[in-house]
């Protein structure tokens, strides 16, 4: 994508690209072990690092390839954490979600709001079909919070996860576009969804 992403606007959350002067904030909450303990990076040595983040992000948009979002406050714009689709397949219509937020916003329903901005963006005008999420499993709480939005377990991929010298197995967890759409229309009117023709709901 040239030029930057859209902004998506939520009620507390908004969701925009990385600027330079998110590197303190994001470097602070990434140099929490506990946030990276089932992340494929290692906290950042320095801001530097984080700087580099900052500018692969900008060079992966315009790829294609990721598509990341910092996730900050409506009220002011301060950086919270991270959001992303990787892989990215448009033939195909998939792409895997990421999400990291720093420790103080844990529990605060940020993570719920970045993950239905981005899905809504995902499924609407990037038109893809298919998200995959992939969890160690012992990560209980991204589990449970990839559950409370939607998302199916579709089965484990056995050692697929390689941090610290150790091999880790992961749970797929996915979200269709039209299991999206009927949830998001029950959120919205507290009824369900008519049956589309193809009998998807
Ligand atoms: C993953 C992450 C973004 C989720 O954000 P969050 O604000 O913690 O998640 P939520 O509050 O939306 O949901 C967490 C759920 O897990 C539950 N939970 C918390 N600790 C838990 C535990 N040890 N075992 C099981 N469930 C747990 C919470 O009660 C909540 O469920 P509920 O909504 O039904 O009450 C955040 O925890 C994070 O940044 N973690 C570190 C980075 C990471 O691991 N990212 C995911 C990589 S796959």
């Amino acid at each position: 994508m040239q030029g930057s992403l859209p902004v998506l606007m939520g009620r507390r959350v908004l969701l925009r690209e990385p600027r330079e002067d998110d590197v303190v904030p994001l470097f602070e909450y990434s140099s929490d072990p506990d946030v990276t303990r089932f992340l494929a990076f290692a906290p950042p040595a320095s801001p530097d690092d984080t700087l580099y983040f900052i500018a692969k992000c900008h060079e992966h948009r315009e790829q294609d390839r990721e598509y990341v979002y910092v996730i900050a406050g409506v009220a002011d714009d301060r950086a919270m954490g991270i959001i992303g689709l990787r892989h990215i397949d448009q033939p195909m219509r998939t792409a895997q979600i990421g999400t990291w937020l720093g420790r103080a916003f844990w529990s605060t329903g940020a993570n719920v709001e970045a993950k239905q901005l981005l899905l809504d963006f995902s499924f609407g005008p990037l038109s893809l079909h298919r998200i995959e999420a992939r969890i160690a499993v012992d990560n209980h709480r991204s589990r449970r919070a990839f559950e409370r939005i939607g998302g199916r377990r579709e089965g484990l991929l056995r050692e697929s996860f390689f941090k610290d010298g150790v091999y880790h197995d992961q749970d797929l967890f996915v979200v269709l576009t039209h299991e999206w759409r009927s949830r998001r229309q029950r959120e919205l009117t507290g009824r369900p969804r008519q049956a589309s023709k193809d009998g998807h709901r």
